[in-house]
């Protein structure tokens, strides 16, 4: 019998791969919330905060991992069917997310692995996205970026039932070290944008845990989409079309999507051109918008954010990511901040570049 035949004869299942090492950051949205489902802008930083995942296959179909920030591990079939229905009910909660990715790319064999994480939990910093992202990988995602987002885009909306954007996943997959990204949702493109040695990004903890399903995020997203509904993305639109929205309350709506990515475009160029104050000043423009118009601010962040603005060397502040509680982002001079004054936690973050995975 020849090498080939040998191989031939084997059962492709029983053929277990080498175990794996995933990472995969968080990350910081700097400006432009609420614009990615909106065909929009936004400018997106992977941090060197993340999630790792080892994983080692085996000829099992079962997939158990286990967390060091958890006290329940996942256990899931390598068959289960990609359904909210099904993924919402298994337990604890934060192995739907496993269940999500394992159900997205239906992996020919199990294995047990070990997750670690640095981000924390319900914060905006996208702890849910680089959890699936870093399993996707460590399971044997083989492919281009843009499919993986979507593969991990797809996963995580089964297990929470909620349609998000793909911002997230987008950033963590395809970021570059030392630079955000321009992102334009229209297309998908990203450009790296270099950030400036003298700009210090503080990520700081409001103490409010959030959990994306169980706040208005899917209600701000079907306003948006009443308000689009003759006018087109919100995204692509300019300040005077939403004068002629009926509903108070759906352009306002639209006038932050409309604002806030002019305010992106010109946080790109103040980035490039070095003007931090400018970069400051948009920052917390984006703040009162998302406060004001777009309501997914909450008191403690708006006092979080007012606090940050009175300490000397804070250039910006504003919520970042979805809102209704999690972090606040800072754009300081170098060291302004003492972080021991911010008991929820507080992170001076670098820009990182993107997912990895190699050999365990
Ligand atoms: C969450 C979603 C993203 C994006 C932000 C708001 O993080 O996952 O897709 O919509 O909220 O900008």
């Amino acid at each position: 019998m020849t090498t080939g035949e040998q191989a031939h004869d084997r059962a492709p299942e029983l053929r277990v791969p080498p175990p794996r090492r995933s990472h995969c950051p968080g990350r910081v949205n700097l400006i432009g919330d609420h614009t990615d489902y909106n065909s929009g802008l936004a400018m997106p930083m992977a941090i060197d905060l993340g999630t790792d995942v080892v994983f080692e296959p085996d000829s099992s179909h079962l997939v158990v991992l286990r967390s060091d920030v958890e006290d329940d591990h996942a256990e899931v079939h390598v068959r289960i069917p990609l359904e909210h229905d099904v993924l919402s009910t298994i337990r604890p909660p934060w192995a739907r997310y496993v269940a999500g990715i394992v159900a997205a790319l239906r992996p020919r064999t199990g294995g047990w692995g070990q997750v670690t994480t640095t981000l924390p939990v319900g914060a905006g910093l996208s702890s849910s996205a680089a959890l699936c992202v870093s399993v996707a990988l460590a399971l044997g995602f083989e492919g281009p970026t843009s499919r993986l987002a979507k593969v991990c885009q797809r996963g995580e909306e089964a297990a929470t039932g909620v349609q998000g954007g793909i911002m997230d996943q987008l950033v963590t997959t395809s970021a570059v070290e030392g630079t955000a990204l321009f992102v334009d949702f229209a297309d998908l493109s990203a450009h790296p944008v270099g950030v400036p040695d003298d700009a210090e990004f503080v990520v700081i903890h409001s103490g409010q845990v959030r959990n994306l399903p169980a706040t208005a995020y899917a209600a701000r997203r079907a306003e948006c989409d009443a308000a689009s509904f003759h006018l087109g993305p919100l995204g692509h639109v300019g300040p005077e079309a939403i004068l002629g929205i009926p509903d108070p309350t759906l352009r306002r709506r639209a006038r932050h999507v409309v604002t806030e990515c002019d305010r992106v475009r010109w946080f790109a160029q103040a980035l490039v051109s070095g003007d931090l104050a400018e970069a400051g000043r948009l920052m917390t423009a984006s703040h009162q918008s998302l406060a004001s118009d777009f309501e997914v601010s909450t008191p403690v962040l708006d006092q979080l954010v007012e606090h940050l603005l009175g300490l000397p060397g804070v250039l910006g502040a504003r919520l970042t990511g979805a809102g209704f509680g999690g972090c606040v982002v800072a754009l300081t001079e170098p060291g302004a901040l003492d972080l021991v004054e911010f008991t929820a936690g507080a992170w001076r973050v670098r820009a990182s570049g993107a997912a990895t995975v190699g050999p365990a």
